[in-house]
This record gives C-alpha cells, structure tokens and sequence, in this order.
C-alpha cells in the first residue's frame, strides 16, 4: 500500500474517502499524528501529516523513526514524500517540482537511526543511492503521461530549521553541489531504507533559496506557491495511484 507523507501545505488530502485512523504510538514514540487510511482514486492509501494536522511540529522536533514505525505498522509497502524546498539551482524557479535522486545531509541531532544499538543492534547500510529507482522511473513516467512538468533529478540539501539559511550557507550548498534545499528530507530517507521500504521524495520548490532573490523570503510568499503547487501534486499523486 502506498503512504504518503505531507509536508508543509499538505497537512490532509481534500476529497477522499476516510476508510480509517490508525494509532500513532509506537515502541519509539508517537507520530507526528495519526496515520489515516483513505481511498485515493478507487485505490486504498496512507497519509500522514509530518508536522502533525494541524501544522505544528517544527523540523528538528519531528519523531522521524516513530512516524516510520506508524505507517510500517499500518501496512505501507512503500512511500510517497511530499517537501516543501527552496530552490538552488536557477531551473528550480517557485511552482517546480522536483523528484531528487540525491541528499547532502547538514542535520544534526536527531534521532537518525533504528540500528542505534538500543532499538536494534549497529549496522552500516548502504545509501549511494537514497532514493528508490523504480517507484522514481514510475513517478516520471505517470507525470510525463499526465504532461506535469517534473525535473527529474536533484540534490536535496537537509538543513536544521527551523530558521531559514543564510545567503553564505545557500552559497556553500551550490558549491556543495546541492540543488535544493529543505529541512525535513532526512532523516526520513534513511529511516524509510533502513525498514527496506522503498521511498522517493517529491519536492515543490516554494521560494529562491536565501541570497538568490532581492526580495526576502517570506511565509505570505511561500504560501501562495503552496496552495497552487499542491494541485499539482495531488494531480500527480491521483494519477500516480490509478496507474
Ligand atoms: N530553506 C529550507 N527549507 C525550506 C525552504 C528554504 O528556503 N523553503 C521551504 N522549505
């Protein structure tokens, strides 16, 4: 089943059909809110809302691995994420969507890891590549069907929050090689291949990244991106789940 996880500007899916809630608490915490089953195009799917419904968990406060652990318990066999980013490279402009196929990762102290050694013995897994190629090729494919414009590959820089960056860290990022930048795509990634469920990560590119407009960034600005992209999304995602 596929679950979904809404970031800013998509706390709910409008429109579905409740089918039912499922217990947030887990052995690790609770989630950010309860996992809801709906139907999504004649088609059973999970939503969680990452900063809670409503919006209220800041990024650095969010309970990564308990969100995880909810929808693995609720049946998810693999994950949509839904960002919010800013964009860094030029093509990148307010109203993009993005499908990254790689992160740098500039969070620091959050829970990051199920193999911690308490929760679950020590492990190093693999990460080269931390997004799931094939339901990225079959996200691609639908939104080229659906003529939705989605660049089809990024790097996504995870930054602390919850303040924006500075000009100077936005111009590391680029040096870096980073191509967006967000603060809530890791550790969610990891922890989504460390249950060896398959996760891919749509972005909505809300607003230049610090230093790359005149103008400031602000939440009014970002909010009306917010509501006209994430039509697009959920057109994407309608389309997706009837394919
Ligand atoms: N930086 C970090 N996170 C974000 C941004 C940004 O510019 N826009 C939306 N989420």
């Amino acid at each position: 089943m596929l679950a979904i996880i809404g970031g800013t500007g998509l706390t709910q899916i409008e429109g579905v059909q409740l089918l039912a809630e499922r217990s947030a608490h887990t052995a690790l915490g609770s989630a950010s809110s309860p996992v809801t089953e709906a139907r999504l195009e004649g088609q059973p799917v999970l939503f969680l809302a990452r900063h809670g419904h409503p919006h209220r968990i800041p990024p650095h406060r969010i309970n990564y691995r308990a969100n995880l652990l909810a929808l693995q318990a609720a049946g998810a066999t693999r994950i949509l994420a839904i960002n919010a980013v800013g964009g860094i490279d030029p093509a990148f402009t307010p109203g993009s969507l993005v499908l990254p196929d790689q992160i740098i990762d500039y969070t620091w102290g959050r829970e990051a890891t199920f193999f911690d050694g308490d929760y679950l013995p020590l492990k190093h897994l693999d990460f080269t590549w931390p997004y799931d190629k094939n339901l990225r090729k079959s996200l691609l494919a639908v939104a080229a069907k659906e003529k939705i414009p989605v660049h089809a590959g990024g790097v996504y820089g995870a930054t602390q929050g919850p303040r924006l960056e500075t000009a100077a860290e936005i111009t590391r990022m680029a040096r870096d090689g980073c191509t967006l930048v967000g603060m809530t795509g890791m550790p969610e990634a990891m922890l989504a291949r460390e249950l060896e469920l398959p996760y891919a990560c749509l972005s909505l590119v809300v607003n230049p990244a610090a230093g790359l407009s005149s103008e400031a960034i602000t939440m009014a600005g970002i909010e009306q991106v917010l509501q006209q992209g994430m039509g697009e999304v959920l057109k994407l995602l309608r389309a997706f789940v009837r394919t």
